[in-house]
């Protein structure tokens, strides 16, 4: 398992946005095993994954990340104990061979009053002890390491403490999300100086997978270009890793928001019915294959576009029916398509 920090310092730049889009695209699309930690006390990116509901049931049944660190301080936990705390997004259903049905993703969540309460604790900690609790992360998502491909770690907004600085310690990636206009480019080297002191006296280092262009404005606008280049520049610098390419950048899209609500989504989602907005659509792909390309891991695609295919079922069948033959569709295999009338 490779894991990616999603990480900036600051807020509204698409972290969780990110998140969401690469696990659906990922595990769906790309047929990976995506597990998401949501290190974030406002679960954004978990409620957009889970919905409340299972989110809540979750938590209630124990499954939580913050309760998990809480009891790794005091004791030696095994990977069944992490497999419990994992919360599952499951693979919609009444899925036929071939189709984009929105695939499984793991998450794991934190308690909001916990994460607080733990933070808080963790910061109180003598200086003695910060190189055992700074690796507790890692430790427990080495555990479970085998049961996936990629984490993807979301992040809270202004926050640089001990919760967050395990994360980055559990990361191997940071891919940072950056809004391209004047506020997303007035501090680039924030978020530099969070990492370095996570990592200090530390001989792994994070690596730079990629600055992503998120919520942009039109691409054509002054400020956007203005910020574009202060972005190579600092890219340049190396405060920030190297830009994804222009395909992968995530315009300001209604279908963005959409995307994230999760009380749009049900049983029967597919990942075009969920993405329906073309061009986030052929973004986010673009992104992925960026992201797998620089984790060198293979891309694994699945090509077939269902809503495509069935537009054309759906208009062979008609074609047949307005000939005077028999609907013989229902009886093919699902998904395939109907055979010619004898
Ligand atoms: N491409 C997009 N187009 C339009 N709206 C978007 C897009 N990406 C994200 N958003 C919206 O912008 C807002 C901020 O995005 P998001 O929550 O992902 O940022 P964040 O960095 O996780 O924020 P926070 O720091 O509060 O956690 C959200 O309301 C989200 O729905
Ligand atoms: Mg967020």
């Amino acid at each position: 398992m490779q894991s990616v920090a999603i990480f900036n310092t600051r807020g509204g730049s698409g972290k969780s946005a990110a998140t969401v889009f690469l696990a659906d695209f990922l595990s769906t699309m790309f047929q990976k095993r995506v597990l998401v930690v949501d290190l974030d006390p406002q679960q954004s990116s978990s409620v957009a994954l889970l919905g409340d509901e299972r989110l809540m049931a979750g938590f209630k049944a124990g499954q939580s990340l913050s309760k998990l660190i809480e009891r790794s301080l005091s004791e030696e936990l095994d990977e069944a104990s992490v497999r419990e705390a994992v919360m599952v997004r499951p693979r919609t259903s009444r899925g036929r061979k071939g189709t984009l049905y929105l695939a499984e993703v793991a998450v794991l969540a934190c308690e909001r009053e916990d994460w607080h309460d733990l933070d808080d604790y963790l910061r109180d900690r003598p200086a003695s002890r910060r190189p055992a609790t700074v690796t507790l992360l890692r430790g427990l998502l080495e555990r479970v390491a085998e049961d996936y491909d990629i984490a993807l770690i979301d992040f809270p907004a202004h926050e640089t403490g001990p919760m967050t600085q395990l994360g980055l310690r559990a990361a191997d990636w940071w891919l940072f999300p950056c809004v391209p206009d004047r506020a997303g480019i007035r501090d680039l080297e924030g978020p530099g100086k969070a990492i370095r002191e996570a990592y200090k006296d530390h001989k792994r280092q994070i690596r730079g997978l990629g600055t992503l262009l998120s919520i942009c404005q039109s691409a054509s606008s002054s400020e956007y270009r203005q910020a574009y280049q202060t972005l190579i520049e600092a890219s340049e610098r190396q405060h920030i890793p190297r830009l994804f390419s222009n395909k992968a950048r995530l315009l300001i899209w209604t279908g963005a928001r959409n995307a994230l609500d999760d009380t749009l989504w049900g049983e029967q989602t597919t990942l075009h019915h969920k993405y329906k907005d073309k061009p986030l659509y052929e973004a986010i792909r673009a992104l992925c294959k960026e992201v797998l390309e620089r984790l060198d891991l293979p891309e694994d695609e699945v090509r077939i576009q269902f809503s495509l295919l069935e537009g054309f079922n759906r208009r062979m069948r008609e074609f047949f029916i307005r000939a005077g033959g028999r609907d013989r569709s229902a009886q093919t295999a699902a998904g395939s398509l109907p055979t010619a009338r004898t």
